[in-house]
């Protein structure tokens, strides 16, 4: 173990970049090769296989110039955490498979929620993630609006915004909704729900005979960390009777945060509420959570099997997380977090995560002022979606290549790893900031690096450009 450790603290030491550049064509015939069948039989030996077939090629969102996706690089007190929690291997289905566990779980919930701001009927979860909690939020909307409304399924309606989750959908499907079950609302300019589109939807589900079963806001949209208008949301949604579930995935860090975290004023008016800890506490994969304003609701979950958990013991008041769970056994996540608070305390997590929104915030300055790109919206959260513009000329319509291209081809070189996304059918790029160590003269030296490889795509075919239709170029 301690062999281990130190060659990936090793490792983690001395990577020069984020990712070596390494394709899958010349990975997969490394791992391909290696006898399953044959064991090493030596701890050493098979980390040095390991050295080669992952560690070496590995990404690590411990760079300073990794800005891809929602990842983040974590705190020694939970990866402490982590160790401890895999080599007791509690499982926290069951009191008897857990004992301390399950109530370090359930302070951790207690806590969650009061942060949120719910009040002492609030309960919840740890989960797998943000996908699983809102999975379990929309099964508990959808099981109250059966109990409420007895509305068939074919007539629920999810309402969520054009910038939402892709999980929602996916939740609709697995809920057994009907294709049409998910109905998104207009953003406006920064990508917020605009709560006149959500009151019209309301309206026309209301005329047509429809259920909304739920409304879901996001705090920290994926792309743009934009935080949809809450208060006026569970306005909406207590007059219209409906479920509110908030997937703040992202935004969950400004709980903690000291000085932003009215940002997410009129959460705690939600029904359910989705905190992904692996996004923006700084916790290891996976930790995750749902909570609800009323504890009692996570009964629609609930099933009691004689040899796990039986009805007589939830009546003796034995702590079954299982009862509240869509799994059944379930890692101890909770233990990271746990630790962290332990030894760092939910301030200095909140200042990690302002950190990261302050050098998001001075990076939209400088892409901002930048003449060789445009930038979407300044994000409340630490994103930053913008593109590289070919100056005026023929180059000007190889925009949307030379920017996948950018990316592919700064990927290829291990240089930095950037996100892309599309906005209005045009093909941006993507920064998410979530390392703390990240300076603005990286983020500086990423755009200069992008800036570079974008131009030499569109000199190498903007003399095309005028006579054919360019394809795009792999690097
Ligand atoms: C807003 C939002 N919700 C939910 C999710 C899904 O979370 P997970 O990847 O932990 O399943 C994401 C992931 O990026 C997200 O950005």
């Amino acid at each position: 173990m301690a062999a281990g450790t130190e060659r990936v603290a090793e490792r983690i030491r001395r990577a020069g970049r984020p990712f070596s550049g390494v394709s899958p064509e010349r990975l997969a015939p490394e791992i391909a090769a290696i006898d399953l069948e044959r064991p090493l039989h030596d701890h050493a030996a098979a980390l040095d296989e390991l050295e080669r077939v992952y560690l070496r090629d590995a990404v690590y969102f411990h760079h300073p110039r990794y800005l891809a996706h929602l990842n983040c690089p974590v705190v020694i007190p939970a990866l402490l955490g982590e160790a401890v929690l895999s080599a007791v291997n509690s499982s926290l289905d069951t009191w008897d498979q857990s004992a301390g566990g399950t109530l370090i779980e359930r302070r951790l919930i207690e806590w969650t929620a009061g942060r949120i701001g719910f009040g002492p009927a609030a309960d919840g979860v740890f989960t797998s993630g943000g996908t699983q909690s809102n999975l379990h939020a929309l099964l508990l909307a959808r099981e109250e609006a059966h109990a409420i409304a007895g509305a068939v399924s074919s007539r629920l309606r999810v309402i969520t915004s054009e910038a939402g989750h892709f999980s929602v959908r996916k939740a609709a499907n697995l809920l057994g909704l009907g294709p049409d079950a998910v109905v998104t609302v207009e953003t406006d300019a920064d990508r917020r729900m605009r709560p006149e589109a959500l009151a019209r939807e309301l309206d026309r589900c209301r005329r047509a005979g429809l259920v909304v079963m739920a409304v879901v806001a996001t705090a920290g949209t994926t792309d743009f960390g934009s935080i949809d208008p809450l208060p006026e949301i569970a306005a909406l949604c207590e007059s219209a009777g409906v479920w509110l579930h908030v997937d703040a995935a992202y935004g969950c860090g400004l709980l903690v945060s000291r000085r932003r975290r009215h940002l997410l004023d009129g959460i705690e008016r939600a029904d359910s509420v989705t905190v992904d800890f692996h996004k923006s506490f700084f916790q290891p994969v996976s930790s995750s959570a749902v909570l609800v304003r009323d504890g009692a609701v996570l009964r629609h979950a609930a099933h009691h099997a004689d040899y796990l958990n039986p009805l007589r013991m939830a009546e003796r008041g034995i702590p079954n997380q299982v009862d509240k769970s869509l799994q059944t056994t379930r890692r101890f996540d909770a233990l990271k977090l746990w630790l962290t608070l332990r030894v760092m305390g939910p301030d200095a997590v909140g200042e990690l995560f302002d950190e990261v929104v302050d050098r998001a915030a001075a990076s939209y300055a400088l892409v901002a002022a930048d003449p060789r790109f445009e930038v979407v919206t300044r994000s409340p959260l630490s994103t930053l979606v913008f593109r590289y513009l070919p100056p005026e000329g023929p180059g000007r319509k190889l925009a949307d290549d030379a920017n996948l291209y950018a990316r592919e081809a700064l990927a290829a070189s291990g240089e930095a790893v950037v996100a892309g996304t599309t906005v209005d059918g045009r093909h941006y790029l993507k920064f998410t900031l979530l390392n703390p160590e990240t300076t603005l003269d990286d983020v500086a030296h990423v755009l200069d690096l992008l800036a570079g490889h974008a131009q030499r795509y569109v000199d190498d075919l903007a003399p095309l450009a005028d006579h054919s239709e360019v394809t795009h170029v792999h690097p």
